[in-house]
């Protein structure tokens, strides 16, 4: 048996051996008791008993073992012209210092502390300085509208939330300032302190006494030290879409996560201490959590922090030239990224300049790797390109390449093989294993590796019905797919009302529910279309109250812009279509899946579960793409 085998086999035969293991690589304050506790399954709990603090683990215990000088975050923002290079002990220093304001107003071990800032160095300072003292850090993506982030904050009880004055968005300025200020109008429980980081290209208003200025507040705090904490505390909560247009509070542990996070460093990524990893995301998605912040730095590696975009900071060769300034070795992005740079320079001719020496390999996920993009990435880079599959709720990959443990012949359109830890089953709705090839819901049986979600914030039952109650002793991934003879993984989509938007997961429902709270709306269905750029884009068809007259093109304009307030401009909804009805089966389900196909421009045959076949008659050629529409296939 290769490496691969070996450890897969004795990660699912013996999981506390395996972990108990991987745990060795991470400081405890006290050694855990037990590795796996299911005392109380279906909601295991990794290494209880056990103390550590994850701050302490990112940086202290680094700069004590001789990488005090080594950088240990390089921020580069093409946006506004700066880059900042922090060695371990600074960081270690100005995280401290944060920890002690936030301290100073009265956040505590198990307090929740929101963070919705832009890619800036204090997003880092932040979310360590909350896991030094224990508290629980709940990050929110920029690109979300106040609505969206008021839900949050309701959800989280923050005691306090830390923002800055603006983000950059390519050449313009977005003011976070009046979107915070909106949502905490918004949202019933009401937070006592903010904190404001001031950037040069806006500046807040404070509301005093309620905001702080981050550089006043630092000069007059005195650091704090790291707070051990229980391996199974929360270290934060990541909210993510569901089917529903209420997310879902992904609670991440603090031993698991270490643990997990720290073994794939060296197993997937290839990746050893004093390294360079960047990860080309944002820190308001869990690739940012996880690949950014915490993987790297629990590694003794440097890691990159991006302000720009793939394209247009200034131009597609961006991630060419920050991979050969920082001399990154590996760089890990979402396809999307790659669509956009491909598209502007084909040939790869901005990619000449660079001969990139230390780059290895380039990771993509997020989404579904399209066989053109995969091909032309491996082309243009000479290098191995390597697509896995995660989710939020994993926290760090479920399928891969292993490059550190052994590497694999690549599939292109297959993230490979199951990461040792999750036992991946593909399952037919009677619960019985699809055979080699056979397509069905994609389940990993429990217990789930360290890292991946405990529960979901403040609602067990939620955790068990969204995840754990289709398959009874196994948890639900929410995408279809296969497995094939050489045990190779094809993710084929997602099930559910869930889309990805240039790497951005997005609810359908959510839109909906906006959608339908237009007073000329009876009902409506989202559905995410095949697109070349962004992989799927959300398409909107709407159904009039009765009797109601409409100027259409007005509707749509408030349709539009009511998403975009409401959801946030990330949704990139662009597109909706009066319909004179919704097609749905005879159980009053719409057929989503139905129209999605027909959107994409695919052959789709009436389902034999549909109520009345003449309405999806009706609306075939509004649902339709128009001839020139961007639907792509592979
Ligand atoms: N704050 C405020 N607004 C934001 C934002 C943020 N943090 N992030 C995105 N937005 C806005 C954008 O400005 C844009 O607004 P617009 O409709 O006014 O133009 C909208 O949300 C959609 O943004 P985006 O999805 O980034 O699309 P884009 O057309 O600006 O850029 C790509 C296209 C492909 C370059 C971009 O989507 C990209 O870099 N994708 C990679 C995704 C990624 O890294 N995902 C992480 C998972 S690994
Ligand atoms: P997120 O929680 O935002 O990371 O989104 C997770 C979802 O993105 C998964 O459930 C998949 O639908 C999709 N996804 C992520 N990576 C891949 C991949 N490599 N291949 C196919 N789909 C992917």
């Amino acid at each position: 048996m290769g490496p691969y085998a070996t450890a897969y086999e004795r990660s699912l035969g013996d999981p506390a051996r395996f972990w108990a293991e991987a745990a060795r690589d991470i400081r405890w304050r006290t050694p855990p008791e037990r590795i796996l506790d299911d005392g109380a399954a279906p909601y295991y709990r990794w290494f209880t008993g056990g103390e550590l603090n994850t701050c302490e683990n990112a940086l202290d215990r680094h700069v004590e073992q001789g990488r005090a000088d080594q950088p240990a975050l390089i921020y580069d923002s093409p946006v506004t012209g700066t880059q900042r290079i922090f060695t371990y002990r600074e960081l270690r220093d100005e995280t401290a210092l944060f920890a002690g304001v936030l301290r100073d107003l009265g956040v505590e071990r198990g307090d929740r502390v929101i963070i919705y800032l832009p890619m800036i160095p204090q997003a880092v300072i932040a979310m360590l300085a909350c896991a030094r003292i224990g508290a629980v850090h709940s990050v929110v993506f920029g690109g979300f509208a106040p609505r969206e982030l008021a839900v949050r904050v309701d959800d989280a009880r923050p005691k306090v939330v830390v923002t800055a004055s603006c983000g950059m968005e390519g050449g313009r300025v977005i003011e976070y300032k009046p979107l915070l200020d909106d949502a905490l109008e918004r949202a019933s429980h009401k937070v006592g302190r903010c904190v404001v980081v001031q950037r040069p290209q806006a500046a807040a208003t404070l509301l005093r006494p309620r905001d702080l200025d981050w550089d006043e507040a630092m000069a007059e705090a005195r650091p704090a030290d790291c707070v051990p904490v229980a391996a199974t505390d929360p270290l934060y909560i990541l909210y993510t879409s569901g089917t529903t247009g209420r997310p879902k509070g992904v609670v991440r542990d603090n031993g698991g996560h270490a643990v997990a996070l720290r073994w794939s460093m060296s197993n997937v990524y290839d990746i050893g201490p004093g390294e360079v990893f960047w990860a080309a995301s944002d820190v308001g998605w869990v690739v940012g959590h996880s690949y950014i912040v915490y993987a790297p730095l629990l590694t003794g590696c440097t890691t990159v922090l991006y302000e720009g975009k793939p394209v247009g900071t200034p131009n597609a060769g961006a991630f060419w030239r920050v991979a050969a300034e920082h001399r990154v070795n590996a760089l890990f992005t979402a396809p999307t990224a790659i669509r956009a740079i491909k598209k502007e320079d084909p040939e790869g001719r901005l990619l000449k300049p660079y001969d990139l020496p230390a780059l290895r390999t380039l990771f993509l996920a997020g989404e579904r790797l399209d066989p053109d993009t995969y091909h032309w990435a491996a082309r243009v880079l000479g290098r191995p390109v390597i697509d896995h599959w995660w989710q939020t709720e994993t926290g760090w990959p479920i399928a891969a390449n292993l490059r550190g443990l052994e590497p694999m012949t690549i599939k292109a359109g297959s993230p490979t093989v199951a990461v040792p830890g999750y036992d991946v089953r593909v399952l037919l709705p009677d619960g019985s294993v699809a055979p080699p090839g056979g397509e069905g819901d994609i389940a990993i049986r429990l217990p789930l590796p360290p890292g991946t979600l405990p529960t979901l914030w403040n609602d067990d039952e939620r955790y068990v019905e969204a995840y754990l109650s289709q398959y009874p002793g196994h948890y639900l991934t929410g995408d279809g797919g296969s497995i094939d003879e050489d045990g190779y993984l094809w993710v084929m989509g997602r099930t559910d009302d869930v889309i990805n938007v240039a790497g951005h997961r997005l609810s359908t429902g959510a839109m909906e529910e906006v959608l339908c709270a237009h007073p000329a709306v009876a009902e409506a269905a989202v559905v995410g279309v095949r697109d070349t750029l962004k992989g799927q884009v959300p398409r909107g068809f709407v159904v009039l109250k009765s009797g109601t007259e409409v100027d259409e093109p007005r509707l749509r304009g408030e349709l539009v812009l009511a998403v975009r307030e409401q959801v946030g401009p990330v949704a990139s909804f662009k597109e909706v279509a009066v319909v004179p009805a919704l097609p749905k089966t005879r159980s009053g389900k719409i057929l989503r899946g139905t129209m999605r196909g027909i959107a994409d421009g695919d052959d789709v045959p009436t389902p034999s579960t549909i109520e009345d076949p003449a309405v999806l008659d009706r609306i075939r050629p509004i649902l339709r793409p128009p001839a020139a529409a961007s639907g792509y296939k592979d």
